[in-house]
């Protein structure tokens, strides 16, 4: 009878460490939507690797690329509910549902790419993440980006007025689909894999693109000419889920705030670094190759500011954050 008892003690009490241990221990999963090959996935892995050594194999993180979870407005779905632990998302998904973080997308904010890294490490960036978890269900960890922005196109571009009714796409995002609207062009919101067949067979007439993805997936090949205009910004951000961020110890988020951190860090410091190689390489294909300023998109700059002074708490604050680091 006792013998029995003291099994019956013993089954219960190894249920329970079983179950303790299980509380502890996680296997995150992270979405993204780059390619397996992209400086973004390339960190998210080197973040995994790196957390599961540092938490001695306590954690381990499988890293989805290519749309495998979804597109993003289906991952950050994913990270509200929770079925998702992780994800590097584009600011341009995050600014759908949080219109502050449209800021970010003011033309010309950034008169460099070395000067959008530190716009982005300035403390209003910081701040503005502390809005996510209340306003979007996600905790942001930190920035990580792509380069600036481009024009690529079918035909000349002599002048703003050649995009005029153009077929243009554009990520799908609200601040980039104002300012090509306010330029008279016809901006086409489509994501990133279609994007190579809609230039090829010409269901688009030019593409907003950054320039590694015009040189590494080689969107200049469909094009006649390139406009360098580097006219915005375009920001990652690294987020957790709120719903698992609030199961985890103090000690656990410290460790997976710090080396996300690092690697987001890693992200922006090397295109920073490679920005304009990869545009000096496009410029080396034969393309017609322009280099623009403000100037050739006329009032559309003018127009947006006005419109996103409205729409982003933030903007005036992100044109001061500009001013104050236009230098090193
Ligand atoms: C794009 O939509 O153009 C894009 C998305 C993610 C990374 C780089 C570019």
């Amino acid at each position: 009878m006792i013998s029995k008892y003291l099994k019956t003690i013993t089954a219960a009490a190894a249920v329970a460490a079983i179950s303790a241990s299980a509380a502890l221990a996680n296997d995150f999963r992270l979405g993204l939507l780059t390619p397996p090959p992209h400086i973004w996935t390339k960190a998210a892995e080197k973040f995994g690797a790196e957390l599961e050594e540092k938490s001695g194999g306590k954690h381990t993180l499988k890293v989805f690329p290519a749309r495998q979870l979804g597109n993003e407005a289906q991952m950050l779905q994913q990270l509200q509910s929770g079925a998702l632990d992780m994800a590097f998302l584009t600011v341009a998904e995050v600014s759908n549902r949080a219109p502050d973080f449209g800021a970010f997308y003011a033309p010309f904010l950034a008169k460099d790419i070395a000067h959008a890294g530190r716009i982005l490490g300035s403390d209003v960036a910081t701040e503005m993440l502390e809005q996510l978890p209340g306003k979007v269900g996600v905790v942001g960890i930190g920035y990580g980006m792509a380069g600036l922005r481009q024009i690529v196109s079918r035909g000349e571009v002599n002048s703003a007025a050649d995009l005029s009714g153009k077929k243009l796409r554009i990520t799908p995002f609200e601040p980039i689909l104002d300012f090509y609207n306010d330029l008279g062009a016809a901006p086409t919101p489509m994501p990133l894999p279609a994007v190579y067949d809609a230039l090829a067979n010409g269901q688009v007439d030019a593409i907003d693109m950054d320039a590694e993805l015009i040189w590494k997936l080689k969107y200049f090949e469909n094009a006649d000419t390139v406009v360098e205009s580097n006219h915005m910004m375009f920001p990652m951000v690294g987020l957790v889920s709120a719903k698992v961020w609030q199961g985890l110890s103090e000690e656990d988020r410290a460790q997976i705030s710090e080396i996300m951190k690092k690697y987001l860090a890693e992200v922006v410091t090397t295109y920073v670094e490679k920005d304009p190689e990869w545009l000096e390489q496009v410029k080396g294909t034969g393309k017609t190759y322009k280099k623009v300023g403000a100037d050739f998109f006329g009032d559309a700059p003018a127009k947006w500011d006005e419109k996103w002074s409205e729409k982003s708490a933030y903007l005036s604050k992100m044109r001061e954050v500009a001013k104050s680091t236009s230098e090193e």
